[in-house]
């Protein structure tokens, strides 16, 4: 591939400005600076590392990222309120281009503003479609901090299945076990609009606070502070197959 094609595919801009980038010397493959941008990089021989501007990269094809969602923050590319969590992303993984255009990375399903946790994006729509198939039951794990103490009927109807106002059939959880007083494990394997807090609601109880901690086998790493990303290794991908 061509490096200014390289560039261009990892969201550096316009195939122009990635021209402009590497013309003007602030682009390094490994150890050396290259100013050619119709100069061939060879992506066969492993990752491939380069800077752009002094920042240090690794070539994705996609873009398969972990994100610790902090609360205060809208998954939506135009948000109300609040701020986008796309802006804790750099510009780059903000503009990768999708069939040509530019549409960066996007979350794999919401979390509300409030809450925190596990979220994942991508720019790889095949594999967004996969995780939010309601058909194939990825489970999600959500830590909720409640409002009244929880008891074993509760409990019980959130496994069994609560009725929510936009559909007949029950919701139910996958597992409900409490942690706490007003602590409470809960595995859902749908994803629907405030699906947490409205089968609280339904039990006669409410959310405080809720934090996704798990995607199918992968977990929040303990090391990635609120607010920060990471890549996702191909064995976390692999975690999230069900
Ligand atoms: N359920 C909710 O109510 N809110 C979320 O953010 C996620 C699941």
């Amino acid at each position: 591939m061509r490096l200014s094609e390289l560039l261009f595919s990892q969201g550096f801009g316009t195939r122009r400005v990635c021209a402009g980038l590497v013309e003007q010397g602030l682009v390094r493959l490994g150890e050396r600076r290259c100013t050619d941008p119709s100069a061939e990089v060879d992506l066969s021989a492993g990752p491939l590392r380069y800077e752009v501007q002094g920042q240090a990269w690794t070539y994705h094809p996609r873009a398969y990222l972990m994100l610790h969602k902090p609360a205060g923050f809208e998954c939506s590319h135009r948000p109300g309120r609040w701020p986008s969590v796309y802006t804790l992303l750099p510009a780059p993984l903000r503009q990768r281009p999708t069939a040509g255009k530019v549409a960066g990375v996007q979350a794999v399903g919401r979390l509300d503003q409030d809450t925190t946790g596990l979220l994942l994006l991508s720019d790889d729509g095949a594999f967004i479609h996969r995780m939010n198939a309601p058909r194939r039951h990825v489970p999600k794990v959500y830590e909720v901090g409640t409002r009244h103490p929880l008891d074993e009927r509760q409990l019980e109807r959130l496994r069994s299945g609560v009725v929510l106002d936009d559909d007949p059939r029950p919701v139910v959880a996958a597992a409900a076990e409490a942690s706490g007083e007003r602590q409470l494990r809960l595995t859902l394997t749908e994803g629907k609009y405030h699906q947490v807090k409205r089968m609280l609601a339904a039990v006669g109880n409410r959310v405080e606070t809720l934090h996704r901690s798990r995607i199918g086998g992968l977990s929040l790493p303990a090391e990635l502070a609120p607010g920060q990303w990471r890549w996702l290794e191909p064995s976390e991908l692999d975690l999230l197959r069900p």
